[in-house]
């Protein structure tokens, strides 16, 4: 039963609410897939138990939304260590996915298992009429994607995809950049995703190994491509066509269990999307390349007013008043207002973590940062950034 009770000041620590009247309404949230990597850091940690802790979501109008985790998933065990870690009541795990969807105190069903699990899952959370909030892609074909949310729009549910990356500190300011006009006519963007995973076999894969398999719902374009299509369509224009070229550029790894496996998935894919306004996106995408720029991905976004490179938290723009001439001359260095050593050096934004994800563009005609000296490539960003991976 979906608990509403009123009391005296639900967020006793915030004088906010000290002697307020406020009622507390709890959603019951099924999460399926919720000890892996996604389900567990990014929506049980840093979602749900991040909204518990600071007391619950204040909708404005009197009322505080309390989520109530429902852990689901197939290994009772390591469901209860879960709830153990956070305590949560053990009475809200299961491993029966059905009984859970049959409970109607059970308001939403999300989704984080592997790929290939989730179109059933979803369907039958559908069929039992909770909302559904999911792990992307929705299916892993047009058809299967599409008759969810056909099912969905029938049956009047509240149904939405996670869109994570539309909220990336770099990407809010590329959006803001748009929103107040700076590029003039937008004319291309080039992404530039990916890094090296490891093969498994003298370092351990930091992915797992169902990623790297077609059979069993892998491969970066089914994985990278959902994230790529809303964010062109939020920020550039709508997807009118998408061609890419795939590959399978590392064919055998090795697993959880140090076996060797054909990796059958692509693990890069180099993509071209032509979008509604005429702009053209070339995105490329790979498992397999060793990072030599600033962030695991950067978006160049050139237009006739200005240019602009943004990455996970970072911006950097050039306006056309002050674009340097190019020289293709490898005797002389290049003409930009950085260039104060052999190496690229970078200018930085106003903001640099990610809870300020509002900061502003830099210039490159601002007083660029000390050119970094060794000889060695930039780190891959550290594992408290945005989860990419
Ligand atoms: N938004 C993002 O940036 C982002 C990033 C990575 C992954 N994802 C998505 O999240 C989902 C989960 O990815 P992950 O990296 O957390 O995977 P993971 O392997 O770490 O977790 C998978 C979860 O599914 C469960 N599961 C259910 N059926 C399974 C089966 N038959 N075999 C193995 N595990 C099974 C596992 O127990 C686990 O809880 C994927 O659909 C992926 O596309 C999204």
């Amino acid at each position: 039963m979906t608990l509403t009770s009123r009391r005296q000041g639900v967020r006793g620590a915030d004088p906010a609410y000290e002697g307020n009247d406020v009622t507390r309404k709890t959603v019951r949230i099924a999460m399926n897939g919720v000890t892996g990597r996604m389900g567990y850091r990014q929506h049980l940690v840093r979602s749900i138990l991040a909204i518990r802790e600071q007391g619950g979501l204040d909708l404005g109008d009197g009322t505080v939304l309390w989520p109530e985790p429902i852990l689901v998933g197939r290994r009772e065990h390591a469901l209860k260590a879960l709830a153990e870690r956070h305590g949560l009541a053990p009475r809200n795990i299961s491993t029966d996915v059905d009984a859970v969807l049959a409970d109607p105190t059970v308001e939403i069903y999300f989704d984080a298992q592997v790929t290939s699990a989730r179109e059933e899952a979803i369907k039958k959370a559908i069929a039992a009429g909770k909302h559904i909030y999911t792990e992307k892609p929705t299916a892993t074909g047009l058809e299967g994607a599409l008759e969810l949310a056909r099912l969905a729009h029938e049956k009047g549910i509240k149904h939405g995809v996670v869109q994570d990356k539309l909220f990336l500190p770099g990407l809010l300011k590329l959006k803001r950049l748009i929103d107040g006009g700076f590029f003039g006519r937008i004319l291309s963007i080039r992404g530039e995703f990916g890094y090296w995973v490891f093969e498994g076999d003298w370092q351990s894969a930091q992915r797992p190994s169902w990623n790297y398999r077609a059979e069993d719902g892998g491969g970066i374009v089914v994985d990278m491509f959902p994230h790529w299509e809303y964010v062109l369509h939020e920020l550039f224009g709508r997807v009118k066509s998408v061609q890419a070229l795939t590959a399978t550029h590392i064919p055998q790894r090795w697993d959880e269990n140090d076996k060797p496996y054909d990796a059958t998935a692509d693990d890069a894919a180099y993509g071209i999307f032509e979008l509604d306004g005429g702009a053209i996106a070339q995105i490329n995408s790979s498992w397999a390349v060793r990072v030599n720029r600033d962030e695991l991905v950067e978006f160049q976004v050139d237009g006739t007013e200005g240019s602009a490179v943004a990455g996970l938290r970072n911006c950097r723009v050039q306006h056309r008043s002050t674009t340097p001439k190019p020289v293709w001359n490898p005797d002389i260095r290049p003409p930009t207002p950085s260039a104060t050593s052999g190496r690229r050096s970078r200018t930085t934004t106003s903001s640099t973590t990610a809870s300020r994800p509002s900061g502003s563009c830099s210039s490159s005609t601002s007083t660029p940062t000390p050119p970094t000296t060794g000889t060695s490539w930039p780190a891959p960003v550290a594992s408290s950034s945005p989860n990419w991976a």
